[in-house]
């Protein structure tokens, strides 16, 4: 119930809807119950079972009071004086009219209460969905692992998705079928009370029993959800991995992978499939079985005669009580769904729930410059146990080109992720200007600096907004500017449209080259006063790595600069080198100091050297 009212709160300011939803809806089974009862005196008229008696009793008006025996006799009063002086035909008309009126009241009423229960509805989904989201974006890096992205994937699209879907029976289940079934029941209990105890007996014969089968229903239908989350997964895997596919001779080898899901997914849906067709015809099945109950009891009653119960009441009561199933049988559909439902919401909240490692700290500093210098003092970190940064200690100083050299797995991008604060460091401390890194607004430091990685993630839109990304205020020539120093300027021209060609998703239209070209493009572009270059021009050969660096390297002439790079001819000119080996520096210095000495950066200097 705690979950089913933080879903409802989402519904925002249009909460007070709900009022009005209810209200509509209980002078819809009002109006419903009086078309309902209106058969009374149809019945009555037909069997020509009106006495004098009656007519006189009825003859006059009778006092005002907020009751049920009020209404029936206000009635009762029009519906003799009709009878009385225009005839049976008459009376038949009154009752006629009356009811379509009151019909159509009711109709107008539920579809009040339907528009407003559908707006609330879409409104809920809307903004869970966007509060999931913005969490997600909240959380630190380290929370996406693999295993953690599907659950991610898998809280924001199908748990809401199912909230969505729960959602269409919540109003009704918790409030519509509800109040009808006591609205209902009051009337049967007020037209007989006797026979009303047995029907109330009834209601878990029908409820339990369709609920029995609607369970097992699902359990095969959540076995049905996760073969077709399988299939799709497998799915996403050859369309995303369709090149290498195709370049290789794996066909067989997904097709048999596919072929064998798609088997087990037919074979749960259809046994789920022909369960689904058998609770209807339960329903009707328990529904008539209580029915011939209360006929043969109700029947003894009438046939006795000693009650003023008489058969046109007892046909009406047989109905309405017919009509009261309705709203039991419902439920008991919707009572797994909604559990579903709320189960998946507990999951939505259980991501939302989740603090972010990461984030802004009280009175968190804005920073728009860096001053002097970022320092590592002893700093030790591990992704799970073995550590990848030890004992580390580096200073990079303002207005300097800073390079960090090192074998593969050494530790370099680590360095880098921890320096953007994606992960928390484990011992130890990064300073900026000699304050703790996370005494800064993470905001202001994500401006401050800006880091390249060998990845770059482009959209599907044209150069232009890759470029600019967001920026809308990036004008056309800074924009061309930041393409000249990437030295993609050039390329960009020979496109069809040139900055206005729609590059398709992930750069799939590029080469891995020029997507780098478009990520240094995309960084300089906000001229950051710290520029981080991780590996970014790895993908592109010598002489155009050499080029792009050397306009990088002019741009942020009396900036700060750091560059990771394997190729050693990018990083010569660097004011401080650290050579990383298993997450240490071993050696510092200029290039020209290191070459001097006997260690890793010769060796790595001289292999260099011989690649190019
Ligand atoms: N997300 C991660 N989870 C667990 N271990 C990781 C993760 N990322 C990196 N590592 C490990 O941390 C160590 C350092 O990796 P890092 O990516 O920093 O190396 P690198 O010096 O950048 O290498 P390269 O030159 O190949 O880019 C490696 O042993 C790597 O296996
Ligand atoms: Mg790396």
């Amino acid at each position: 119930m705690k979950t089913y009212l933080r879903i409802l709160s989402y519904a925002g300011p249009i909460k007070r809807l709900f009022l009005f939803y209810a209200l509509a809806t209980l002078l819809a089974i009002f109006f419903g119950l009086v078309n309902l009862s209106l058969l009374i005196p149809l019945l009555e008229v037909l069997f020509s079972q009106i006495d004098i008696g009656d007519t006189l009793a009825a003859a006059s008006r009778p006092e005002f009071s907020v009751n049920l025996t009020y209404l029936k006799k206000l009635f009762s009063y029009h519906f003799f004086t009709i009878v009385t002086t225009h005839g049976r035909m008459s009376a038949l008309y009154f009752v006629g009219i009356m009811m379509v009126i009151s019909v159509l009241i009711a109709n107008l009423f539920k579809y009040l209460a339907e528009i407003m229960a559908t707006e609330l509805r879409i409104n809920v989904i809307h903004n869970l969905r966007k509060m999931l989201f913005d969490k997600t974006l909240q959380l630190h890096i380290g929370y996406f692992t693999n295993q953690h992205k599907g659950y991610v994937m898998t809280r924001i699209m199908s748990d809401v998705q199912e909230v969505e879907y729960a959602m269409n029976y919540t109003f009704r289940f918790f409030f519509k079928e509800p109040a009808t079934i006591i609205g209902f029941f009051m009337v049967l209990c007020y037209m007989s009370p006797q026979l009303t105890w047995l029907a109330l007996l009834a209601l878990p014969i029908v409820g339990g029993g369709i609920t029995a089968v609607v369970k097992s229903l699902l359990r095969r239908t959540a076995q049905g959800q996760a073969s077709l989350g399988r299939l799709m997964g497998i799915v996403e895997e050859v369309v995303e991995g369709m090149r290498i596919i195709k370049a290789s001779s794996i066909h067989s080898y997904v097709l048999e992978k596919f072929k064998r899901e798609n088997n087990t997914y037919a074979k749960i849906n259809l046994s789920t499939l022909l369960k689904k067709s058998l609770v209807p015809l339960l329903s009707e099945f328990l529904g008539v079985l209580v029915m011939a109950l209360l006929l043969i009891y109700g029947g003894k009653i009438v046939f006795s005669n000693e009650s003023p119960f008489t058969a046109s009441t007892f046909i009406t009561y047989i109905i309405i009580f017919s009509q009261a199933l309705v709203p039991v049988k419902a439920i008991s559909r919707s009572l797994s769904n909604i559990q579903r439902g709320l189960a998946a919401g507990r999951q939505v909240f259980a991501l939302a729930d989740t603090q972010p490692a990461i984030f802004n700290k009280q009175g968190a500093r804005t920073i728009r410059s860096l001053r002097q210098s970022i320092a590592f003092k002893e700093v030790y970190f591990s992704y799970n146990h073995k550590p990848s940064v030890k004992r580390l200690n580096l200073t990079i100083t303002q207005g300097k080109k800073t390079a960090l050299v090192g074998p593969s797995g050494s530790g370099k991008s680590t360095i880098i992720h921890l320096l953007s604060r994606l992960y928390e460091v484990n011992q130890g401390v990064i300073q900026i200007d000699s304050l703790p890194l996370q005494d800064y607004d993470v905001q202001s430091l994500q401006q401050l600096m800006v880091t390249v990685t060998q990845e770059t993630l482009l959209f599907q839109d044209t150069v232009f907004n890759n470029i600019a990304l967001g920026r809308t205020e990036a004008s056309e020539l800074a924009v061309v500017e930041a393409a000249q120093i990437a030295h993609v300027h050039d390329f960009i021209n020979t496109l069809p449209q040139g900055y206005q060609t729609v590059i398709g998703a992930g750069g799939s239209k590029l080469s891995s080259g020029q997507q780098q070209q478009l990520g240094i493009a995309r960084a300089v572009l906000g001229k950051p006063s710290v520029l981080i270059l991780d590996e970014a021009t790895s993908s592109l050969d010598s002489a155009s790595a050499k080029l792009i660096q050397e306009s990088v390297d002019r741009l942020m002439k009396n900036k700060t600069l750091l560059v990771v790079a394997h190729r050693m001819s990018t990083i010569r000119n660097a004011d401080e080198i650290f050579v990383i080996d298993v997450g240490e520096v071993v050696e510092h210095g200029t290039h020209e100091v290191l070459m001097q000495q006997e260690g890793l950066y010769k060796r790595l200097s001289t292999l260099s050297y011989q690649e190019d």
